[in-house]
């Protein structure tokens, strides 16, 4: 039996990385998936994919740091697939440059705020008032081992994961006799776009990418599916009596 079969996945970021890997295992399951992103190009390709395995799913651009969009990316899921029972909230941005508080631009502040704070936020308020309406869901935000502890020299990004895990804790709580489940992931390294060329460009410098390797005590970066798997056992019945919860997936690190 396919754990999502005939359920509606919503997943944001799923052009690239953790989200795209979430929302090509809903379709594996049988979910019927809404593939979010703000890089549309991206989205339409993860959406295509899916087509091709012989599933189901739109692809919708979505900015989540803009709240109209958010509001109306939920409306068009219930208009396409009349409900929502899944959500996976994995849009999110780090840096783009490394520096101490101090020195570090207003601008990426607001910029990091308003995507991985603001943005999850709004994704929760719209897909929680539909989960209300069709008796429930479950929902999974993308914070990181950065919202467990301090990230030098990306003070905005810490400050923002660590909002998450707030989030996830206070929504959790405020419908847990709703039928609503909310947890979160906090990962360390994953090989993604994000950490390879974004701000810590991994791909272009070997010694950081060591570096980023042996802080792992599996002396190896976590792969997207393995985010993925966690975020979908979140979302099923497996994992029933959860919720409120960040749970590390950091080969050790952290321990
Ligand atoms: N890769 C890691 O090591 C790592 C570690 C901890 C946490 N995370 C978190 O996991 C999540 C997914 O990251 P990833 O590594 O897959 O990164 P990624 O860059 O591969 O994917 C992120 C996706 O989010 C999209 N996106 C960015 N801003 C958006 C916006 N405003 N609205 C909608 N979509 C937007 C991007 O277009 C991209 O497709 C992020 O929230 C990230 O902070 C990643």
């Amino acid at each position: 039996m396919r754990r999502f079969e005939n359920k509606v996945c919503y997943v944001t970021g799923a052009g690239s990385g953790i989200g795209k890997a979430t929302a090509l295992s809903f379709a594996r399951e049988g979910g019927k998936v809404v593939v979010c992103d703000i890089n549309e190009a991206n989205a339409k390709i993860t959406a295509s994919e899916i087509l091709a395995m012989g599933g189901e799913a739109i692809a919708i651009a979505v900015n989540i740091g803009n709240r109209d969009e958010v509001e109306n990316s939920v409306i068009e899921t219930v208009k396409h697939f009349g409900r929502l029972d899944a959500a996976v909230n994995c849009a999110g941005i780090a840096g783009p440059v490394s520096m101490k508080l101090h020195e570090y631009p207003d601008e990426f502040w607001h910029q990091q705020l308003n995507v991985n704070l603001t943005g999850t936020w709004w994704c929760m308020k719209f897909q929680i008032a539909q989960m209300l309406k069709n008796g429930g869901g479950n929902i999974v935000l993308l914070s990181s081992a950065a919202g467990l502890i301090g990230q030098p020299e990306n003070s905005p990004y810490a400050a923002s994961k660590h909002g998450v895990v707030g989030l996830t804790k206070t929504a959790a709580i405020e419908y847990a006799t709703d039928n609503i489940r909310v947890n979160s992931i906090c990962p360390t390294a994953i090989e993604t776009p994000m950490i390879m060329y974004g701000r810590r460009k991994l791909a272009e410098n070997p010694e950081a990418l060591q570096q980023a390797i042996n802080h792992q005590r599996m002396k190896r970066m976590g792969q997207p599916q393995e985010i993925a798997d966690i975020a979908l056992w979140l979302c099923s019945e497996q994992s029933s009596f959860i919720t409120g919860s960040s749970i590390k997936a950091d080969g050790g690190a952290l321990a």
